[in-house]
């Protein structure tokens, strides 16, 4: 099983070369892959990928509560799960919400509610287009991770390719993160997500997916700029002071050419 979009540490996993490592050494072994952090975001390609089976959830790329999961599932998944799987199971047994699709229902109590807000959410990257979401999000995290770089802080992973749902990036080794985290959502309205793992000490996560553009990702930026400033992770820019009268340059005479009142 891979994750294609690491939440914990905002880093991606090769499915396809996964699947050619697989196919090369005639693994009979099925590749499972976890898309919640994918779907709607970045590109993923269950089929070309040659993935079995992708699981994926409304609260991400969808822009929805949690509540919804969906599964695509290879032909030879199908076949296995039909014929060969003896594992009691009940997350993976397909067989009656596959039969019951064929009408178009679902074998239990359908969320209502969400598979309205879904409906909405597809409208929505319908209109945009999904090659347009995939880009509005790259060019999101790249904004992210450019000016939490340029402020002098480690992004999470060894480089490329990171995700482009989130950012994760690491505090100074004497920061207390947890109390950095407190203040950044007290006194600056920030939900900013935590380390989890190993990563849980000195890393904290800027999520920017779904419904976002790019003037309220800057906003968050700057005040999360504002808020490590004020905890003393970072240091204050140092603004040029107002020139003096002194200082002043000398007033254009009238009539003057544009240059010389620049
Ligand atoms: C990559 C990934 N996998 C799985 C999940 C689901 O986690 P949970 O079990 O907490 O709903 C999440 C979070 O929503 C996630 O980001």
């Amino acid at each position: 099983m891979v994750v294609h979009s690491e939440t914990s540490t905002g880093l991606t996993a090769p499915v396809a070369e996964i699947r050619a490592a697989l196919d090369d050494t005639r693994h009979p072994a099925l590749l499972l892959v976890d898309a919640i952090s994918s779907l709607g975001i970045m590109r993923y390609e269950h089929d070309r990928w040659g993935a079995d089976v992708t699981i994926a959830c409304s609260q991400k790329g969808l822009m929805l509560p949690p509540g919804l999961g969906f599964n695509a599932i290879s032909s030879r998944a199908q076949a296995i799960s039909r014929k060969s799987a003896r594992l009691a199971r009940s997350y993976w047994a397909w067989q009656p919400i596959l039969d019951a699709n064929i009408s178009g229902y679902f074998p239990y109590t359908p969320p209502i509610s969400l598979l309205a807000g879904l409906r909405e959410s597809l409208s929505l990257i319908k209109e945009e287009t999904l090659p347009r979401v995939h880009a509005r999000h790259a060019a999101l995290a790249q904004l992210a991770r450019e000016t939490v770089r340029s402020w002098g802080l480690e992004i999470v992973g060894p480089g490329e390719p990171h995700s482009n749902a989130l950012t994760a990036f690491r505090l100074p080794s004497d920061c207390d993160s947890e109390k950095v985290h407190l203040f950044l959502s007290e006194k600056h309205e920030l939900s900013l997500g935590k380390g989890l793992g190993l990563f849980a000490r000195g890393v904290l996560r800027i999520g920017h997916l779904g419904a976002l553009d790019t003037g309220t990702l800057a906003t968050g930026l700057a005040r999360l700029r504002a808020g490590l400033t004020e905890s003393d992770v970072l240091t204050a820019p140092v603004l040029p002071s107002a020139p003096t009268d002194d200082a002043a340059p000398p007033r254009p005479a009238p009539g003057g050419s544009r240059e010389s009142a620049v």
